[in-house]
């Protein structure tokens, strides 16, 4: 129940109607009795500003940030945690007593959410699409690791910089998302991590790549998580966007709360939430 002193969370986005965030927070807030809330908020790019403004005068107790904000939102924080920084990306904010401090947990997120596939991201093949906030997070946490990686997106620019401002033992090359070099690089890749909206059997048809070339890659993870039009035929199988979602979630609360995220619980919340529709 949402009391006098209930402490708030939030999500600025847009569009955020779809987000399952405040399911995997509400639920587990509950659950726990703890005295909180998550509420997400239809923020559009000239009201930003705003909305960061409101977060403090508000008190909000952190947030969460998603498309079309998470680089924009960065001149308008008090601080930046290190690879928030370098990534150019921020997906949660913290309030300290005097200021909001960003922080980026897709990429730690996304190594989880492999990790409990049995994919150890490490000295692997790994083909990245798009070049979005969400690459940025990927690209530059897989690099940490020796993970040889290909960017290929729509804009080749924006791979060339997400290319050259990577660092970390990782080999990085780039290209343009266009059919002869995606059915080049579906060749022997170890992970394909798609992080445009649009999702891979789609993207393969609109390029008009046999769908059966995907059997080159050993697994596939589509970071949108609306339904797949056909099964994936990777070798090994497709990781499930919401494994990363609860993950990177499990962060925020733990930067938000200052204590280790309770993911079992989490994660079953959203489970129990989608029933049949979990994939
Ligand atoms: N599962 C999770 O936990 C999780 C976490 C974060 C994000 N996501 C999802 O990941 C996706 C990307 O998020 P983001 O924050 O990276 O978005 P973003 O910053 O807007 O980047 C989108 C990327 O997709 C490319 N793109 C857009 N439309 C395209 C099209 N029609 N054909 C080919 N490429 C296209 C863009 O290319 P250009 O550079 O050419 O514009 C850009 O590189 C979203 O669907 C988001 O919901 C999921």
């Amino acid at each position: 129940m949402i009391k006098g002193d209930t402490r708030v969370h939030s999500l600025y986005g847009s569009p955020v109607a779809h987000s399952l965030s405040p399911v995997i927070f509400n639920r587990t807030f509950e659950k726990l009795s703890l005295n909180r809330t998550y509420v997400p908020f239809e923020v559009s790019k000239d009201k930003l500003k705003d909305a960061v403004r409101a977060a403090r005068t508000l008190g909000f107790d952190g947030f969460n940030v998603t498309m079309p904000h998470k680089a924009t939102i960065l001149e308008m924080l008090d601080e930046l945690e290190e690879s928030a920084e370098k990534i150019g990306s921020v997906n949660t904010v913290a309030r300290t007593k005097s200021s909001l401090v960003g922080y980026n947990t897709d990429g730690e997120g996304a190594v989880r959410a492999l990790r409990s596939y049995g994919f150890k991201a490490d000295n692997k093949r790994i083909l990245v699409l798009g070049a979005g906030g969400a690459a940025k997070a990927l690209v530059h946490r897989l690099s940490k690791d020796n993970n040889k990686i290909m960017i290929l997106n729509r804009t080749l620019g924006k791979a060339r910089q997400l290319a050259d401002d990577a660092s970390g033992p990782g080999r990085i090359s780039y290209g343009e998302l266009d059919k002869a070099s995606l059915e080049k690089s579906l060749h022997d890749t170890d992970l394909l991590v798609n992080s445009t909206p649009i999702m891979t059997c789609a993207l393969v048809s609109q390029l008009k790549i046999p769908l059966n070339k995907l059997k080159n890659t050993d697994w596939v993870l589509d970071l949108s998580y609306d339904k797949q039009s056909e099964p994936i035929p990777a070798r090994s199988g497709t990781i499930s966007p919401l494994e990363m979602l609860v993950h990177q979630a499990a962060l925020s609360y733990e930067i938000w709360l200052d204590e280790t995220a309770p993911f079992a619980l989490m994660r079953s919340s959203l489970v129990d939430y989608l029933g049949k529709d979990w994939k």
